[in-house]
């Protein structure tokens, strides 16, 4: 079987269409990526030392393709839909919303409207596609750090492994600006396993400390690292 590191003819033509396709800034990340597995303290000060870059870098075609290959991915994602749509919410933001995964699976449960952002033109133009189609469905460009949205937008917000890849400061200012635009719920998927080579928070425990109630909190089935889904009861405040 092919290893990530196999220096192997598949792997150098692949890395030859990387770079012919998106440019010798987009293989050499690719490559970093692949390279520095091994560190991942390392690669974790590399490579996310500036998440936009690397979601714009990373996102597109073959990070959509990598994804839709994995249906533990896919369980993950109906799993998560489900369980946000028990809270009957009238209307959803994911913040984070990458190529739509969720998205679209939360529009099979629900039909509210649903706004997604995300900072990676990359990813958003695959969200287009993704979900070109499907009604009540609005997307934008927007830093989970800084939303373009009034206090109380949303009745419910949403990420799904979106904060674990931000720096503990960027991570405090996603979290806060959820809880501005959210009215009734928030509703996190984030790892809290930092093995790996992101970051890893206890969500949970960032409510409870400021007194925040949660009206669930636990581990998702299949998820193959330590994950923690978690939803904040934000209203009444
Ligand atoms: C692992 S993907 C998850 C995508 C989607 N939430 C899902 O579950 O399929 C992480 C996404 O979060 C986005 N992201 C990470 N940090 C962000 C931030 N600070 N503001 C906006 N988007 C962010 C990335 O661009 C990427 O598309």
């Amino acid at each position: 079987m092919e290893q990530p590191n196999d220096p192997s003819p598949t792997l150098l033509v692949r890395a030859w269409r990387a770079w012919r396709h998106r440019g010798g800034r987009y293989a050499w990340h690719k490559a970093m990526r692949r390279t520095l597995g091994r560190w991942p303290g390392f690669k974790r000060r590399v490579l996310y030392a500036d998440p936009r870059e690397y979601w714009t870098l990373r996102g597109g075609l073959d990070y959509f393709r990598e994804q839709e290959g994995q249906e533990a991915r896919s369980e993950r994602a109906e799993w998560v839909a489900r369980r946000i749509s028990r809270y009957q919410p009238t209307s959803i933001l994911e913040v984070g919303c990458g190529y739509g995964k969720l998205i679209r699976a939360i529009r099979g449960q629900t039909d509210v409207p649903i706004v997604g952002v995300d900072f990676s033109p990359t990813q958003l133009e695959m969200a287009k596609t993704y979900l070109d189609g499907i009604n009540g469905v609005n997307l934008g460009l927007a830093s989970g750090a800084r939303l373009p949205f009034a206090d109380k937008s949303f009745d419910l917000v949403v990420t799904s492994a979106v904060i674990l890849h931000n720096a503990p400061p960027l991570a405090e200012m996603i979290r806060r600006e959820i809880v501005r635009v959210a009215r009734r719920f928030a509703a996190h998927n984030e790892d809290i396993d930092i093995t790996y080579n992101r970051y890893g928070y206890d969500t949970a425990a960032w409510y409870h400390d400021r007194g925040i109630a949660l009206a669930e909190v636990g581990p998702i089935p299949s998820a193959p690292y330590d994950s923690q889904f978690c939803v904040a009861e934000l209203w009444p405040r």
